[in-house]
């Protein structure tokens, strides 16, 4: 154990040597048999990373491939965000965050591999999933079934990224980067929900997508049906004890959960690196060809982009490169170490399958032979407890609980999972400022705002005589919908308002005044609000935002999961009540200030914005204007709203995303020393319990001039700009392991 950092070090100049550089324009073979990967002849180990080009910016992407690069990685994986490629039907998108091309061609002049999850189905927390939402309009269609209208469209967006893909010579088979495509996602979750249709559309999808004939392996993963020559691949926190369905196809890992992601309301996961280094060094262990890490770098949900209900802005999912594209450490050194060490054994490794030993009581090794004296050894111990001492090939070896050491050449141990010796740093990227961050206060004087109209504020507004759904009424245009009625009483008197919301938020208006707000949670986004209240005499004005914070991205039939409204009652206090949900209603989509342009900054220097003393704080509906003048250095920026309610931030004009600092987590069910030990699921290692999910905001430093920058709030509850502060982000600070 005391030679690991002699052998680190002999690895770490190996593996780079040995790195795979490949030749722009030649053509390269990829296929596949039971052991791996066969690239141009040679059976590959290879890890992969996943990191989505539009959450980060252009000029993000080469850092963070770099330390991928450096961190061991062969493969970045990304899947292609249909909904902001084809905003409007048949009107393509590719440019800024959204430059696939570009991306792909930025991992090859890496000279990485690439892993296109073309879908279109995404999943990954990403608004609707990715589908776009015109989609959902389209006569007769049905998503992720057999259905003529949805297949058709999913054809068309195929074709258009596979073409997209041949024009630029990216394949493999024409010299570019991608080794490997996926078609669908995780379809295999869902498929007892769509029957026979089901279990068609996955034979289609397959068809479908072999009929490309781009000469690289398709994979579709969670998918046990997937017909050959589809290899079926495993997600999850675990994938040693996955079998592929057929003895023909390697073993491979397409989403192995580094973190999990974040979501309004909740405390933040966190998942141990020495449990992650324990669950690819089993994979290996038992087989494994392929490994990827979901994320490798997480990153940011811009402006709308998140996926709902209620997922977050930042999209940091713990990942070895955080979420402004700083190295995360302990856990991006240790798994470096880590890879240099399986990638050691990799000729072993794909030479056939391992000799078992038991070891004793949850202790094993598996030996891969390349000669009858020329072996790697993987010795385990997954007792989730007790340490052991163990004997292999006449050594004694010590083996922490839960834990696997790799030895190359069946003798020396040159990594074990449960000893990290990278460097630690401190802090997380959400809510943690780091040590060395630098800090703007936004001072008072500057600030501008505007407050919106309650209610109906245009003549575009439009009656029904029930409550409607809401993404079929705003069509995702907005994350409001404005519902509007009015209540009649012959005398002043006390009743109660019963509201059910099939979610996400709302904030309800007596009168124009503030009377209540409910909201949902990620697991279920629908919600009741019960309020006393007092009627005037006369006409009463009930005024109900409605709000969305991420159309739904997940589960069987999810393209149809509905918001908004869908009762609303009156009772008196002897419990007689009125229906009111299919009284007059008045619908206005969007709030004034998003019609007015508020976050434009053609708007900045306009005369709509008051200007004074007495700014208010704690107001429902107002936006909020001022500048900034941004702190020096080239780093990040974070933009801390701990003293805002609800709502959205732009910096120049460009979307930040959503905030949400008023909802806390619950005050339990958080442990800042999670036990690595022991299976792990997304609930066992939370921090921040009882505080904001996130209360940091990334700017990235592309997005601010020099001079004077503009920053707009919408906010949506009620908040206190005057303590909004601004810091710049620099490398985490390093401390030394004890
Ligand atoms: C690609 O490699 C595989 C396995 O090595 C081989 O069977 C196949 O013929 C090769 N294909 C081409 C087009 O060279
Ligand atoms: C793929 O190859 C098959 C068989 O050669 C052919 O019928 C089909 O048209 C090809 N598809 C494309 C998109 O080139
Ligand atoms: C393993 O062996 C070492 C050295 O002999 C000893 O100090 C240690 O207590 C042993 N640990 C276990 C769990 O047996
Ligand atoms: C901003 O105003 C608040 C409240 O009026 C005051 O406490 C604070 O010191 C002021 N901050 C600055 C930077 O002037
Ligand atoms: C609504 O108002 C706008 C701007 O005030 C005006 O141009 C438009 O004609 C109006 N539309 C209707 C239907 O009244
Ligand atoms: C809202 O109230 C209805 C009727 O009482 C009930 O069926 C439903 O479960 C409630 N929903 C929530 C989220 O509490
Ligand atoms: C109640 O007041 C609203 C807003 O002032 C108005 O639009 C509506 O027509 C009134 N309703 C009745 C029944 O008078
Ligand atoms: C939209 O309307 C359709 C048809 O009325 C309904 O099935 C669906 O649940 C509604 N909501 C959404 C989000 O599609
Ligand atoms: C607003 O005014 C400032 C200072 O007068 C100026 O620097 C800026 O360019 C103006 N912005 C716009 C959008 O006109
Ligand atoms: C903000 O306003 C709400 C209701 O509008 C009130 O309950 C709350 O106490 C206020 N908070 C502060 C800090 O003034």
């Amino acid at each position: 154990m005391a030679k690991d950092g002699i052998f680190g070090f002999i690895f770490f100049a190996s593996v780079l040597y040995g790195a795979w550089f490949f030749e722009v324009g030649l053509s390269v073979n990829v296929s596949y048999d039971s052991k791996a990967l066969i690239i141009d002849g040679r059976k590959r180990i290879l890890q992969s990373g996943s990191v989505h080009y539009p959450r980060a910016t252009p000029e993000m992407w080469p850092g963070i491939i770099e330390k991928a690069k450096e961190g061991g990685l062969d493969v970045i994986e990304t899947y292609v965000f249909w909904n902001y490629h084809e905003p409007v039907k048949g009107q393509y998108y590719f440019e800024g965050r959204f430059d696939l091309v570009k991306f792909v061609k930025t991992v090859q002049d890496a000279g990485l591999f690439v892993h296109l999850r073309i879908g279109p189905y995404a999943c990954a927390e990403w608004n609707y999933g990715g589908f776009p939402l015109w989609l959902h309009f389209v006569p007769g269609i049905q998503f992720r079934t057999t259905n003529g209208p949805f297949q058709a469209e999913m054809e068309l967006f195929l074709t258009k990224i596979v073409n997209l893909m041949k024009e630029e010579n990216l394949f493999a088979s024409q010299g570019g980067p991608i080794i490997l495509a996926q078609v669908e996602n995780e379809y295999g979750n869902v498929e007892w929900a769509y029957g026979t249709g089901g279990e068609l559309y996955v034979k289609w999808a397959a068809e479908t997508a072999l009929n490309y004939n781009i000469s690289i392996p398709w994979v579709m993963c969670s998918q046990e049906d997937a017909p050959d020559p589809i290899i079926n691949t495993c997600n999850g926190f675990y994938c040693d004890t996955f079998i592929p369905n057929s003895p023909s196809k390697p073993k491979m890992w397409t989403e192995d959960y580094t973190g999990w992601f974040l979501s309004f309301g909740y405390p933040v996961p966190y998942r141990p690196v020495k449990d992650l280094a324990f669950a690819v060094a089993r994979f290996f262990e038992k087989g494994g060809t392929f490994h990827n890490y979901y994320m490798y770098f997480g990153g940011t949900n811009f402006g709308r982009t998140a996926g709902g209900p209620l997922v977050a802005t930042s999209y940091d999912y713990d990942a070895p490169i955080d979420e402004y594209g700083f190295i995360r450490q302990p856990k991006w050194g240790h798994l470096r170490d880590l890879h240099m060490a399986i990638k050691q054994c990799e000729e072993y490794l794909v030479n056939g399958d391992p000799k078992q030993l038991s070891l004793g009581m949850n202790l094993e090794a598996d030996v891969y032979y390349t000669t009858p004296t020329d072996c790697a050894a993987f010795l385990a111990n997954y007792g989730t407890n007790l340490d052991a001492n163990v004997t292999f090939n006449g050594k004694k070896y010590f083996l922490p609980a839960w834990s696997v050491s790799i030895l190359p050449d069946c003798k020396n141990v040159v990594f074990n999972t449960a000893k990290v010796v990278a460097q630690k740093t401190v802090g997380d990227a959400a809510s943690t400022p780091s040590a060395s961050a630098s800090k703007v206060s936004l001072s008072n004087s500057s600030w501008s705002w505007y407050l919106e109209k309650v209610g109906v504020w245009s003549n575009d507004s439009f009656t029904a005589n029930s409550l409607l759904e809401q993404i079929n009424t705003t069509k995702d245009t907005s994350d409001f919908l404005w519902y509007t009625t009015s209540i009649e009483a012959d005398e002043k008197r006390d009743a109660f308002l019963l509201i059910e919301s099939l979610g996400h938020a709302a904030l309800i208006f007596l009168n124009k005044k503030v009377l209540a707000f409910g909201y949902g949670y990620h697991d279920d986004a629908s919600f009741n609000i019960s309020e006393k209240i007092s009627l005037e005499q006369g006409n009463n004005t009930l005024d109900i935002i409605s709000m969305i914070i991420g159309v739904q991205n997940y589960g069987p039939w999810f393209d149809i999961m509905g918001a908004g409204l869908y009762s609303v009652i009156l009772a008196d206090l002897k419990n007689v009540k009125e229906d009111y949900s299919s009284n007059e209603w008045t619908y206005q989509v969007g709030t004034e200030g998003e019609s007015l342009g508020l976050d434009n900054t053609d708007l900045a220097n306009s005369s709509i914005w008051t200007q004074g003393s007495s700014l208010p704080i704690n107001q429902s509906l107002i936006w909020y204007k001022s500048t900034f003048i941004a702190p020096e250095g080239d780093g990040p920026l974070s933009l801390n709203l701990a003293s805002m309610g609800k709502g959205q931030a732009w910096v120049n004009g460009q979307n930040i995303g959503r905030y949400w600092s008023a909802y806390l987590s619950p005050t339990s069910g958080c442990t800042d020393n999670c036990d690595y030990r022991g299976t792990y699921d997304a609930q066992k290692c939370q921090k921040k319990c009882g505080q904001p999910a996130q209360i940091l905001y990334h700017i990235p430093r592309t997005w601010v001039n020099p001079g004077e920058n503009l920053l707009v709030l919408h906010e949506e509850l009620g908040g206190d700009p005057s303590k909004i502060s601004l810091m710049t982000r620099n490398e985490q600070g390093v401390l030394t392991n004890p």
